[in-house]
């Protein structure tokens, strides 16, 4: 090689490397993150003065984790379970102990990688209150006797595929509208039971964290969806109907428990579902339009809803496929009007 090419290939080799620098640079701190502030549509400006209102929010309601739980012992006596009870809430609450630690994980991940300060100050809000649920439930479940050390298959499949996503949407999705949803599902119905006065006071303190979790999947959500292409967001939509789906074998793995807590799994699936859809057609109302593949989606679940806990005993396979298909079309024990009424609701807002 004679010199001047020399030359020119080591200075070209130079600006790569000073490019790659300075893009992994901003990736680390991005002085451009207020460069968008000024075009934001009136939509966008409003979802970011809630996101913030989020963070302030989850100051000024924080509450003294150990504190609370002491008082609580020593408010009731201590926990008051049946032997047969404390099996059952040992095996549904290793679901929120590990569930939990998985939600501190994520918003962590939230907290670091969104760009906007109003997301990341959701985000870090959340992850201070979800170390608290996550030594909280421990505590807990130590005072109700051992410690669950794990979770079942299912259960640990999902999480992982959450705390996996290659994609901050699928993060989002996963954690804000599916497990969050999920999650508050299950303190509501324990909750309503009273098997433990302990549990039951404790956990209004959690759903009043929760609700504001979810609040930031609502809110940000439609931010990420607009800057990804038709075909990104059909392939989340898959991911996310995946994810959905799964619930189902995990409601199938503590389906004895819930029954000795008193609840019937079909009563959870509906109340899962109906959190899970307002969560969605929150969404929509929040992007301005209805998502595309949402009437899909809630059709394809209700499928597999009646199909997995069928709300009568079938005679054969057909005929349970026929009463799935009816549930489809016609909406989980005739709810679809929930969707619709709240779908048609967004659509006329928008
Ligand atoms: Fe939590
Ligand atoms: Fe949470």
């Amino acid at each position: 090689m004679t010199d001047p090419i020399r030359r020119a290939a080591s200075r070209a080799k130079r600006k790569s490397l000073r490019q790659l620098v300075r893009l992994k640079r901003q990736g680390l701190l991005p002085f451009s993150m207020f460069d968008d502030v000024a075009d934001r549509t009136q939509r966008e400006q409003r979802a970011a003065q809630k996101l913030e209102r989020i963070y302030h929010q989850g100051q000024s309601l924080a509450w003294e984790g150990r504190a609370v739980l002491d008082e609580l012992m020593q408010k009731h006596g201590g926990v008051h379970l049946s032997p047969a009870h404390t099996a059952a809430i040992q095996e549904v609450f290793a679901i929120i102990l590990w569930g939990e630690l998985a939600a501190w994980k994520a918003s962590a991940r939230l907290a670091m990688e969104l760009v906007p300060m109003d997301a990341k100050m959701a985000a870090t809000s959340q992850a201070h209150d979800e170390a608290r649920h996550f030594y909280v439930m421990r505590e807990y479940l130590a005072a109700v006797g051992e410690v669950p050390g794990g979770v079942k298959k299912h259960t640990d499949k999902l999480l992982l595929r959450v705390l996996e996503a290659d994609h901050l949407a699928k993060l989002l999705l996963g954690m804000q509208l599916v497990i969050e949803p999920l999650a508050l599902t299950l303190f509501h119905l324990v909750r309503e039971r009273r098997v433990d006065p302990v549990l039951g006071d404790l956990l209004v303190y959690y759903e009043r964290d929760e609700a504001r979790h979810v609040a930031l999947g609502v809110l940000y959500l439609p931010e990420v969806l607009r800057r990804m292409s038709r075909r990104e967001q059909l392939s989340l939509a898959r991911w996310q109907l995946k994810s959905y789906l799964m619930q189902f074998d995990i409601l199938r793995e503590i389906e004895p428990h819930l029954a000795a807590l008193g609840v019937d799994v079909r009563e959870a699936m509906r109340l899962a579902r109906k959190k899970q859809v307002q969560a969605t057609a929150l969404l929509a109302e929040a992007m301005g339009r209805d998502l595309p593949v949402t009437e899909v989606f809630l059709r394809v679940v209700d499928f597999k809803a009646e199909f997995s806990f069928p709300r009568e005993r079938y005679r054969s396979t057909a005929a349970k496929v026929v009463g799935a298909a009816r549930s489809a079309l016609s909406g989980l024990d005739g709810d679809h009007a929930l969707f619709e009424g709240l779908g048609r609701a967004a659509r006329d807002r928008a």
